[in-house]
C-alpha cells in the first residue's frame, strides 16, 4: 500500500485509449482489473480461519466473474491488485486468519486444483489455481504469506520473534492452473502486517505467449529493488499490482504508471484497488506505444473496473536507452528546435548563446518537498529555474495566447524526499498553480483550460528519468518526442494537446543516493 496523508477529491469515469505507433508483431492480450475490496469492517481484531475464508471467498467470487469476463474477450493473463483479497488495516496478529503457507514455486512443482492434499490450509491458493485452469488464463493475485523462520537469539536475524515471516506476496498461476511464481513485497508501506523479506526477491515466470514478465508491488515502483535490478536483467515486461492513493502533482497513479513504462521503455500491466475514502484508483496496460487506462472521477459509482488490451510482444534483445547522436542533439535541444518551431518570438525568448536572463525564484512545497519555482508570467518564452546544481529549462507558448488566467510555473527539486519514504530525486515539473497566488505551486489540481506547446529540459545526474504529461481530468497524453542524451540532458516535448496541461514532468530517480 502506498498512500500520502491529504485530502484529496476523486473524479468521474475516464476510460481512455493513446495510440502512438501500431504494436510490433507478434502480440498477446492483457487483462487488468481495478477492484473495490468487500472489506472485512473490523480489521483489527483477529478473526477464525473459518472467518477468514467467508471474507476471503466474497472477494474471490467477483474474481471468478472477471477472470470468466476477461477470458470470454481473449485475455491471456489478468492481474488483480495488492491487498485485493483481504483488504487492509490489520495487525500482525489480526491478518493470521487469513494467512496461507505459499510453497517456493523454485523449489516445488504444485497445482493446487489438481493436487490439493499436497498442502493443507491452502484454499485462496487452490480456488486462484483452479480459477486459471477453468478459463485457460494466467492470473496474478496478492494475498499474505505465512513463513515459518528459525528463532533465533542473534539480534541481527529477521526472523520476528513469534517464528514466522509474514509477506504481502504476489503470486502467478498459468492457464492450467501450476503455481509458477512467487513474489514477496520488498518495499513496505506502513503495513503494520507484514515483515520486509531478508533480500529483495528478483522474481520473474515465462509465458508461451509473451516470453518473460516480471513482479513488482506497490511501492516497491519507487526503489531500485526489485524495479530496476528487473529491468537491469532485461525484463521488459512488468506486472504491478498496487494499492496505491493518488497525490498529484506528481505521483497520481495513471501518471507514474505511464511515466515508468515510457521511462524505462517498457509494458507495465498495473491493476490498483478502488476506494474513495482511501483516495485509491487508476490502472492501466501501458506499452511504449499505448496505454490504455482507468481513473474514476468524482462521482462515479465506487465500483471495478476491468481493462483488456492487446499488447505487443517487447523484443527481449533490447536492452537499454538508445543514446542520441550529437548531431541529433545539436537539432533537438531547447535553443534549435523552440526557435524553428516557431513559437518564440526574439523579444520574449533570448538567444542560446546570450547571458540566460535570471528570474525571481520562490519557494514552495510539492509533494512534501520544497522545491525551487519560476512563474510563467508570458503567453511564450523561456524559463529556467535551479535548485541548487540541478537546473530546468523551459520554453513555452500557452494556447489560447489571451485566454485563461491560470497561473503556471516550472519547478525544480534536487534532494532526498523525506515524508512518508526516503528516496533520492531530481525532478523538473511545470505545474499549473492550484490558485492565483504562487504559494498554491505544486499543489493539488486537477483541471485547467491552458494548452501548451513546450520543451522541457533538464540535466540530470542520473539515467533512471520518467516523463509524463497529465492533463485535465486525468488524461494522459504521450509526450512528442522524449529523448536521453548520454550526458544525461532529457528533454521533453510536446505540442497540440487535447486538454489543458495539469502536469508535465520529468522525475529522476538519484538511486544510487537513497
Ligand atoms: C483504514 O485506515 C485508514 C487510514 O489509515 C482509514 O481511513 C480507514 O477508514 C481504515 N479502514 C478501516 C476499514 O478501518
Ligand atoms: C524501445 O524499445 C524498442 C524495442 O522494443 C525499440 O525499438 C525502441 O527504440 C525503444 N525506444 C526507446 C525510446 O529507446
Ligand atoms: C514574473 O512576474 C513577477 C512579478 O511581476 C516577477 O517578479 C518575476 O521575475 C517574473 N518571472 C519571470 C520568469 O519573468
Ligand atoms: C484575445 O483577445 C482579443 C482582443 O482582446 C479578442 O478579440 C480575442 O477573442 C481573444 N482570443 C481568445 C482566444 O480569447
Amino acid at each position: 500500500m502506498f498512500r500520502f496523508n491529504v485530502i484529496f477529491v476523486c473524479f468521474s469515469l475516464i476510460t481512455a485509449v493513446v495510440e502512438m505507433e501500431p504494436g510490433a508483431d507478434p502480440w498477446y492480450v492483457a487483462a487488468v482489473y481495478e477492484h473495490r475490496v468487500v472489506l472485512n469492517p473490523e480489521p483489527y481484531v483477529p478473526l477464525s480461519r473459518h472467518a477468514a475464508l467467508e471474507h476471503l471467498q466474497r472477494n474471490l467470487d467477483i474474481y471468478e466473474e472477471q477472470a470468466a469476463r476477461a477470458a470470454q474477450q481473449g485475455a491471456q493473463i489478468l492481474v488483480f491488485p495488492e491487498d485485493g483479497l483481504h483488504g487492509f488495516n490489520f495487525t500482525r496478529t489480526s491478518i493470521v486468519g487469513y494467512l496461507e503457507t505459499i510453497p517456493d514455486p523454485q523449489q516445488e512443482s504444485w497445482n493446487p486444483c489438481t493436487e490439493p492434499e499436497k498442502h493443507v490450509n491452502t484454499e485462496v491458493l487452490r480456488r486462484l489455481s483452479c480459477m486459471a485452469r477453468r478459463h485457460n488464463i494466467y492470473i496474478v493475485a496478492n494475498m499474505p504469506d505465512r513463513q515459518p523462520c528459525p528463532l533465533s537469539t542473534d539480534p541481527t536475524s529477521s526472523c520476528p520473534s513469534d517464528g514466522r515471516w509474514q509477506f504481502n506476496t504476489n503470486v502467478v498461476f498459468s492457464s492450467d492452473g501450476l503455481l509458477v511464481a512467487r513474489y514477496h513485497k520488498y518495499n513496505l508501506y506502513f503495513e503494520r502486517a507484514f515483515d520486509t523479506p531478508p533480500q529483495p526477491e528478483i522474481i520473474t515466470f515465462d509465458t508461451p505467449f509473451a516470453g518473460k514478465f516480471g513482479l513488482l508491488i506497490c511501492f516497491d515502483i519507487l526503489f531500485k529493488e526489485p524495479t530496476v535490478t528487473l529491468l537491469e536483467k532485461g525484463v521488459r515486461q512488468l506486472i504491478y499490482p498496487t494499492a496505491w492513493m493518488n497525490q498529484l502533482p506528481l505521483l497520481d497513479t495513471i501518471q507514474f504508471q505511464r511515466a515508468v513504462s515510457l521511462g524505462a521503455n517498457v509494458t507495465l500491466l498495473a491493476a490498483n484497488i478502488r476506494s474513495d475514502p482511501l483516495i485509491m484508483t487508476g490502472s492501466g496496460i501501458y506499452t511504449p506505444f499505448s496505454a490504455t487506462y482507468h481513473h474514476a472521477q468524482k462521482g462515479d459509482p465506487e465500483e471495478g473496473k476491468l481493462l483488456v488490451a492487446r499488447v505487443p510482444v517487447l523484443d527481449p534483445e533490447w536492452s537499454g536507452q538508445r543514446v542520441a547522436t550529437e548531431e541529433e542533439l545539436k537539432s533537438e535541444s531547447i535553443s534549435s528546435v523552440v526557435a524553428d518551431s516557431g513559437f518564440c518570438h526574439s523579444e520574449s525568448c533570448s538567444d542560446a548563446s546570450s547571458v540566460p536572463p535570471s528570474f525571481t525564484t520562490f519557494t514552495s512545497s510539492m509533494m512534501y518537498d520544497t522545491s525551487t519555482f519560476v512563474l510563467l508570467n508570458d503567453t511564450r518564452g523561456k524559463v529556467h529555474v535551479c535548485d541548487g546544481t540541478f537546473c530546468c529549462h523551459l520554453q513555452y507558448l500557452k494556447l489560447p495566447q489571451n485566454g485563461s488566467r491560470e497561473l503556471y510555473a516550472l519547478g525544480a527539486f534536487a534532494g532526498t524526499h523525506l515524508v512518508n519514504g526516503r528516496y533520492a530525486l531530481q525532478v523538473c515539473a511545470l505545474v499549473r498553480c492550484a490558485g492565483s497566488d504562487q504559494s498554491s505551486c505544486g499543489q493539488i489540481v486537477e483541471e485547467a483550460e491552458t494548452k501548451m506547446d513546450f520543451i522541457l529540459e533538464g540535466q540530470f545526474e542520473t539515467k533512471h528519468v520518467y516523463p509524463s504529461v497529465l492533463a485535465s481530468k486525468m488524461v494522459l497524453e504521450d509526450p512528442e518526442h522524449f529523448r536521453k542524451s548520454a550526458d544525461g540532458r532529457v528533454t521533453l516535448k510536446h505540442s497540440d494537446m487535447t486538454a489543458g496541461l495539469v502536469t508535465a514532468c520529468l522525475y529522476g530517480r538519484m538511486y544510487h543516493l537513497d
